[in-house]
C-alpha cells in the first residue's frame, strides 16, 4: 500500500490532519491500535478555543458543533467561600470558548472521515514507523495477523503519550521535560443539570474541584484525589458529598445529584518532548506533550500543532516549498509551552499541595485575591484561557 502521508492515531490529532489533508487533495491512511467505539467511549475535556473551532470548521466536521455547543463568555473562580466571575468576553475584547466534549468532536470528525472515503484501519496491532530519516519512510503493523506495510511520503505521530511514534525515536535525538503532580482528578458524569450556566474552578481546603458541563442537562464534575486512589472507593453518594463540601454554599445547595454513567482518575502531569519533527517523522498532540487538564489545553493544543502541520504539508504539495515543514517544531513549541506554563500556573493555583508549607498556602491565597481585584492579572489569565493566537 502507498499513501502519501502515513497518520498513526486516530484521536482527535490525526483525525484533524487527515481531514485538513483530505479538503487539500492529500492522500492519507490513518492507523490505530484501538476500535472505533474504543475511542469514542473515552471521555475528555470538553473546553475549546476559537482557534480549535476554526480548525474543526475547516475539517468539516463543524455542522453539529455550531448547532449544538454552548458558547461561555466566562466562568467562576470559588475560594474562601465567595464565587469571583471571571469575564471573559470583557477581558479579551469579546472573546468567549465553546463547550462541547471531545467525544463529540471525534464523533463528528470521524463521521466526516468516512464521508470522504479516506481510508482508517482500526484494530491494528504493532503499528511501527520506519526509516524516516530517510527519503523513504514506511509504517508497518498487524491486521487480522497479517503484516502489512504502507510506504509514505510521510508520517505523522498521533498516537498520544503511550503511543509508538516517540517511542520510535532514538534517545540520543530527543530531549524530554517532566513535572508530575501529587495528586490526580476523578471524574464523573452523569445525566443532570449543571449546578451553574458557566463552569466552577473551585480552590477548598479539602481540595479542587470543578463544575463543568456536556450540555445543559448533561454534567461534568471533577473532585482532587490523593495519588494512588482508586474509583472503587468513591461511590456516587461519596463523590456527590465531596464535591458538595468544596463548593461554596450557595453552589453547593444547587447540586443536582443523580446515578454516574462515567467515573475515572486521571493522573495529573506536564510533559513535552522537543523538537517534534525528526526527519520525515512528526509528532503531534499528546505524543508530544502533555498538560494537567486544569486549563483544558490539551485538545486545544493538538489543534494548534494540526494546523502549523498541516499547513507545511499543503506548502510542500502545493507549492513545493518545505519552509512549514522546517519551520513545524518550533512554531508548535512556541505555543505548547505557553500553554505548559498556562496549566502549570492554574494547577498550581488551585489545588492543595500535600506537606505545603504556611508560606506556600499564604502565597496561594495572595494569587487569588490578586487575580479578583487587579484587571491587568485577570486579563493574563483570561487571554491564555480563550487561547493565545496561532
Ligand atoms: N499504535 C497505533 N495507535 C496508537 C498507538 C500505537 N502504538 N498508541 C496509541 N494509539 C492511538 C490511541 O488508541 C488513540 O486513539 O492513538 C490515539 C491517540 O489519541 P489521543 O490520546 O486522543 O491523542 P491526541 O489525538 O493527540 O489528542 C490530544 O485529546 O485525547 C485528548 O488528552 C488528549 O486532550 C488531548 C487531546
Ligand atoms: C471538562 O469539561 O471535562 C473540563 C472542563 C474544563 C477543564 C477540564 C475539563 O479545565
Amino acid at each position: 500500500m502507498r499513501t502519501q502521508v502515513a497518520i498513526i492515531g486516530s484521536g482527535p490529532s490525526g483525525l484533524l490532519l487527515g481531514q485538513l489533508l483530505s479538503g487539500a487533495g492529500i492522500d492519507s491512511v490513518i492507523l490505530d491500535r484501538a476500535s472505533q467505539q474504543h475511542i469514542l467511549d473515552r471521555v475528555r475535556a470538553g473546553v475549546l478555543e476559537t482557534g480549535t473551532v476554526g480548525v474543526i470548521n475547516d475539517a468539516g466536521a463543524g455542522r453539529r458543533l455550531h448547532a449544538e455547543a454552548l458558547i461561555h463568555g466566562g466562568f467562576s473562580l470559588a475560594f474562601d467561600g465567595r464565587d469571583h466571575r471571571i469575564d471573559l468576553a470583557d477581558l479579551t475584547g469579546g472573546k468567549h470558548v465553546t463547550v462541547y466534549g471531545q467525544t463529540e468532536v471525534t464523533h463528528d470528525l470521524m463521521d466526516a472521515r468516512e464521508a470522504s472515503g479516506a481510508l482508517s484501519i482500526y484494530a491494528a496491532d504493532k503499528v511501527e514507523p520506519h526509516d524516516f530519516d530517510t527519503s523513504a519512510p514506511f509504517v508497518t503493523f498487524e491486521k487480522d495477523g497479517v503484516t502489512q506495510r504502507i510506504d509514505c511520503d510521510y508520517i505523522a505521530g498521533c498516537d498520544g503519550f503511550h503511543g509508538a511514534s516517540r517511542q520510535a525515536v532514538p534517545d540520543e535525538a530527543i530531549r524530554t521535560y517532566e513535572k508530575i503532580y501529587p495528586f490526580g482528578w476523578l471524574g464523573l458524569l452523569a445525566e443532570v443539570p449543571p449546578v451553574h450556566h458557566e463552569l466552577i474552578y473551585a480552590n477548598h481546603p479539602r481540595g479542587f474541584a470543578l463544575c463543568s458541563m456536556r450540555s445543559p442537562t448533561r454534567s461534568r464534575y471533577y473532585i482532587q484525589v490523593r495519588e494512588g486512589e482508586s474509583v472503587a472507593a468513591w461511590n456516587d453518594a461519596r463523590f456527590w458529598d465531596e464535591l458538595r463540601r468544596r463548593l461554596p454554599a450557595h453552589h453547593a445547595e444547587a447540586v443536582v445529584t443523580g446515578p454516574s454513567f462515567e467515573k475515572s482518575i486521571a493522573p495529573l502531569r506536564s510533559f513535552v518532548a522537543e523538537p517534534m519533527r525528526f526527519g520525515r517523522l512528526f509528532l503531534v498532540g499528546d505524543a508530544a506533550h502533555i498538560v494537567p487538564p486544569t486549563g483544558a489545553k490539551g485538545l486545544n493544543l493538538a489543534a494548534s500543532d494540526v494546523h502549523y502541520l498541516f499547513e507545511g504539508l499543503r506548502d510542500h504539495y502545493r507549492d513545493r516549498s518545505d519552509a512549514g515543514l522546517d519551520a513545524y517544531s518550533e512554531r508548535a513549541l512556541a505555543r505548547v509551552w505557553k500553554a505548559v506554563r498556562f496549566s502549570w500556573w492554574m494547577t498550581t493555583m488551585l489545588h492543595r499541595f500535600p506537606q505545603t508549607s504556611a508560606f506556600d498556602q499564604k502565597v496561594q491565597e495572595a494569587e487569588l485575591d490578586y487575580l479578583t481585584h487587579s484587571r491587568a492579572a485577570a486579563t493574563v489569565l483570561a487571554e491564555n484561557y480563550v487561547g493565545l493566537p496561532y
